[in-house]
């Protein structure tokens, strides 16, 4: 009997897994031996804090640095605490002032309009495309003289169309910080995701392409930029000059937030960045396979990139079922899941995904989550039915097999309900 044919998990039949679906690394999958000595390197310096009397290309953090900047071809780099930092140093470090207002996408993790905040800045949201990237004419809507900058969001991998928001936003004359953190290692047209605006934020937290438990680092292109962001990232009393010769403003004249990363993580970091294209490389192939294979099934539409195979991390992929309103989608899911395949409907009523902006309740705190919805209702409708699968770059052949063979199963089901011949 086809797999098509076979009666539902979810109906009492045989799940098509039972081992759980390999979510991101989570810590595990891709740590190798090259990682422990880099940790006991630290370690056995004794000095796990970035500053102090070594130079600067003496310590695993400002090593790091270095080795960032080449790998990403930017002249400077800085690493911190967090991606959400990363976010909020980018804008603070380009000159955001408080109080200015920050364009943001409606589909992101809440941690953007978050570090919008910590910046100082009040999140505007604008609305995405039919594939959920970031769409420029909404943003064009938007400007006003209050406007001052723009955070992209490469979501879940995949690159918004951020050469064309780059030339608007050096048009008008606007701070462009890229929120790289679901796209490390990405890039579009040979330039890497993070390096197309005046910052690029990254995280390394562990369902990251760098996997340090936690940490950040931030891209910039301007000298003061960097400078700025290192002082209050936690360059104090002198240790700016860790970074640079001199600075265009006094230290003083900024506040200290303290969002530095340790040695240990550095180094850390500095392993991984030397693994990062061949993970890439294998995030890449799992998810060309997965997305055609997909497509393949007929009635599946997969999120579109915005050059043809190009601008991916491949880190999960997002698909729609045709034809499958909100309530259909639940059970598509919930059939999915299952059969073992740890899918989610990003817009589901009954699991709140805080990748969907209704739910956004710090920015406005009375607001109905229908009123809320009306802020970007292209956005609203497309989260709605949007299905999201992790792929971590270790899926086996077996593992892909599975989804594939899941998604097959469930749609076909779906299809004979509808009525319509499978
Ligand atoms: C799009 C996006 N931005 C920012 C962040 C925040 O990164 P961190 O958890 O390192 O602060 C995340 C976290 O997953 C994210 O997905």
């Amino acid at each position: 009997m086809s797999a098509s044919a076979k009666r539902l998990a979810v109906d009492g039949g045989a799940p098509v897994r039972t081992t759980p679906w390999p979510t991101y690394d989570k810590g595990d999958a891709l740590l190798n031996a090259d990682d422990q000595a880099a940790i006991a390197r630290a370690l056995g310096s004794r000095r796990l804090f970035r500053y102090d009397t070594r130079r600067y290309e003496e310590t695993e953090t400002g090593q790091l640095e270095l080795e960032l900047a080449r790998a990403f071809d930017v002249p400077y780099a800085l690493a911190c605490s967090s991606g959400t930092a990363a976010i909020a140093l980018g804008l603070m470090g380009a000159g955001l002032r408080p109080g200015d207002r920050v364009a943001c996408p409606a589909f992101t993790f809440s941690a953007t309009p978050s570090a919008i905040l910590l910046a100082g800045g009040v999140p505007v949201l604008v609305d995405v495309d039919d594939d959920l990237h970031f769409d420029l004419a909404d943003l064009e809507r938007k400007l006003t003289p209050e406007l001052k900058a723009v955070v992209v969001v490469h979501m879940r991998g995949f690159a918004s169309q951020i050469d064309r928001i780059a030339e608007f936003c050096r048009a008008k004359r606007l701070i462009l910080v890229e929120d790289a953190v679901p796209s490390c290692g990405a890039s579009l047209g040979g330039k890497h995701l993070g390096t197309f605006g005046d910052a690029g934020a990254f995280s390394t937290q562990s369902d990251k392409s760098i996997n340090t438990g936690e940490g950040g680092f931030v891209l910039f292109h301007d000298e003061q930029h960097l400078a700025r962001a290192a002082v209050l990232a936690g360059a104090y009393e002198g240790r700016i000059h860790h970074h640079v010769a001199h600075t265009a403003f006094d230290p003083l004249s900024l506040p200290l937030f303290n969002f530095r990363l340790d040695e240990i993580r550095a180094a850390l970091a500095r392993t991984q960045l030397a693994r990062l294209d061949d993970k890439v490389r294998r995030h890449h192939a799992v998810y060309n396979e997965v997305a055609q294979r997909l497509a393949a099934l007929g009635n599946i539409r997969v999120r579109q990139q915005v050059a043809p195979n190009d601008g991916f991390l491949g880190e999960c992929v997002n698909f729609w079922v045709e034809g499958a309103d909100m309530a259909t989608t639940q059970w598509l899911v919930c059939a999915l899941r299952a059969e073992g395949i740890e899918a989610r409907q990003l817009g589901d009523p009954g699991d709140i995904n805080i990748r969907c902006f209704w739910h956004w309740r710090f920015l406005w705190p009375q607001e109905r989550a229908e009123v809320t919805m009306t802020r970007a209702p292209n956005a609203a409708r497309h989260l709605a039915t949007a299905i999201d699968v992790p792929l971590a770059a270790c899926l086996t052949a077996a593992d892909r097999d599975d989804l594939i063979d899941a998604v097959g199963k469930v749609c076909a089901a779906h299809k004979r309900t509808m009525g319509v011949a499978a």
